[in-house]
């Protein structure tokens, strides 16, 4: 990468001395981030976490469109950490994108890497986070990409920009948590609060001297940008007596949607416009939980609160708390995300590569029946009922090394047995296979993957993140996809364009993007519990013919495993 920086700083200067005006100028920005540990309290409970800067939220990196960014990070927490910049393409720059074990070994306690590269073609809200082990938890932050000098946004122009990060919080160190739940071979505890820029709000006990108050002026218009950090929850999001207008998802610009409530998944980033159109007072933006298991209320079922505050109003008076749905209301999750729609799309109209990936909880089975899951067994995640085992050195060093050994390139483009998925699933077909199966795509192929949820242990709505590209979501709905009568329902015209989509529970969902990246690219549950168990799977992507499609060779600073 020290070449391809000095590529760039070179094409800065041609480009400050040779072209006018600025706008077509890209910079270089540059940050320093520190891992370290801290104690942070919360609900009247004191941790040690790890942050970024010694902050939680971490800090927001505000760039523009072109912009190259050299994130400088130094592990100073004694856990091995890698970063992952969650939603960029990461075009050419597949050694950057930072899952543990898929394209980089860890940063080491005392050692570090410097991440590289640029954001280009993306406007809106994206974000960072740790992608190893349980950390993301508290090392995460806000990436805000503004488009470039001299441009504008495709709304008008708002007179404030906040962003909003929702987040969960434990009682306990994470890494104890998700250790435990490894060790065990049950399901991780789930967290003991839900947070809005890092406060739970008044109805969290020893919270409400600390909840969130943005302070706004009647009649202004602000863009929050809102990003969903959460560990293992999807939100319903509303604020009193304020309707929102959605405009860009995932970095992706949309037709603005006008609505009282949204719903946000782990790893969506929404912004959103709302005008201070009352006369004045203080009222709550809150969350609740959306969950789509059909079996229970295991999970806090409680309001999280921040407080948008005119600005002439008191701290005093009581702020007015908007009716949010029901934890189970799936009817609204659907409504909301079926509404979406993109405001430039461009599908690719030809599909090369058809799958069909089934997509939900599996067990394995423990001598003796000795393990914490269901019957004793272990709960893991499968695709194709395969779940993935992490491997010991990353899959995108074993591809470009060929290095043999690591992973299969095997992973099946259907379910190895055909069974009605959403229905009572025989017990026969709960135990995956294990192992590090890829799916191997050629330069610039088109795929389109129906996701199909499976009944195993139970139907729920599951949020996949695909690593390096955006997708479209052609379609959704519930039951078994039908592949005679559905394709006529899709949407080929506007659909949206994100990174991570829930799929329904019990029901499928329809994506389709274009492979032009070249590199190793992770695509898992975003719920970081599954994604542990083993709900991921990973698409390497071969060079394109010209040498500008090809993978460059990796920074010289790659930790080693
Ligand atoms: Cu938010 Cu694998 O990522």
């Amino acid at each position: 990468m020290a070449g391809l920086s000095s590529v760039l700083k070179f094409g800065f200067l041609v480009c400050l001395i040779l072209v006018s005006p600025w706008s077509v100028c890209a910079s270089i920005v540059h940050r320093k981030f520190t891992i370290g540990t801290q104690n942070v309290t919360k609900v009247c409970s004191t941790q040690m976490v790890v942050t970024v800067n010694g902050r939680l939220p971490g800090p927001t990196i505000t760039v523009h469109e072109g912009d190259n960014l050299v994130i400088e990070v130094e592990n100073n927490a004694p856990y091995n950490v890698t970063l992952h910049w969650h939603g960029v393409r990461q075009l050419k720059s597949c050694w950057a994108d930072g899952p543990a074990y898929v394209t980089q070994c860890p940063i080491t306690p005392g050692n570090k890497f410097t991440y590289n590269f640029s954001v280009t073609g993306q406007e809106g809200t994206l974000w960072w986070h740790a992608h190893i082990t349980y950390l993301r938890a508290t090392v995460h932050g806000a990436l805000i990409i503004l488009p470039r000098p001299g441009k504008t946004y495709p709304f008008p122009k708002p007179d404030a920009e906040i962003p909003i990060i929702l987040g969960e919080w434990w009682n306990a160190n994470v890494e104890d948590v998700i250790a435990e739940a490894v060790r065990t071979g049950g399901v991780p505890n789930d967290s003991d609060a839900y947070t809005i820029n890092g406060q739970p709000g008044d109805f969290f006990p020893c919270s409400a001297n600390e909840t969130t108050r943005i302070l706004v002026e009647r009649g202004k218009t602000y863009l929050l940008r809102i990003v969903n950090c959460a560990m293992l929850h999807s939100y319903f999001f509303k604020i009193a007596n304020h309707l929102m207008t959605v405009v860009a998802v995932d970095a992706e610009y949309t037709k603005p949607y006008k609505t009282d409530v949204l719903l946000t998944n782990p790893g969506n980033t929404m912004d959103v416009l709302i005008t201070a159109g009352q006369q004045s007072g203080l009222f709550y933006i809150a969350t609740r939980v959306y969950n789509s298991l059909p079996l229970g209320t295991d999970f806090l079922n409680t309001t999280t609160t921040a407080i948008l505050q005119y600005k002439e109003c008191s701290n005093t008076s009581v702020p007015v708390l908007p009716i949010l749905p029901a934890f189970n209301d799936t009817a609204t999750a659907t409504k909301f995300s079926s509404n979406l729609r993109s405001l430039n799309p461009s599908v690719p109209n030809t599909v090369d590569v058809e799958m069909l990936i089934t997509e939900g909880l599996a067990l394995v089975s423990c001598p003796n029946n000795s393990c914490a899951g269901i019957n004793g067994d272990r709960a893991v995640g499968a695709f194709n009922n395969i779940s993935y085992v992490q491997p010991n050195i990353s899959i995108l060093e074993a591809y470009y090394f060929g290095i043999d050994g690591v992973y299969t390139t095997d992973f099946p483009d259907n379910p190895p047995t055909v069974y009605n998925y959403t229905a009572t699933v025989p017990l026969s077909l709960w135990e995956p296979e294990l192992g590090v199966k890829v799916k191997v795509l050629k330069f610039n192929s088109v795929v389109q993957i129906v996701f199909q949820n499976t009944g195993i242990i139970t139907i729920q709505n599951h949020p996949i993140h695909l690593h390096g590209h955006n997708f479209y979501v052609l379609g959704q709905g519930f039951g078994n996809y039908n592949g005679k009568t559905d394709p006529a329902k899709l949407n080929l015209v506007d659909p949206p364009f994100v990174n991570t989509r829930g799929v329904p529970a019990g029901g499928w969902a329809v994506i389709r993007f274009t492979a032009d990246n070249p590199g190793a690219w992770l695509m898992h549950c975003h719920f970081e519990s599954h994604s542990e168990l083993g709900l991921d799977m990973v698409f390497v992507t071969k060079d394109g013919p010209r040498n500008s499609d090809k993978l460059p060779a990796p920074p010289f600073d790659l930790p080693k495993c």
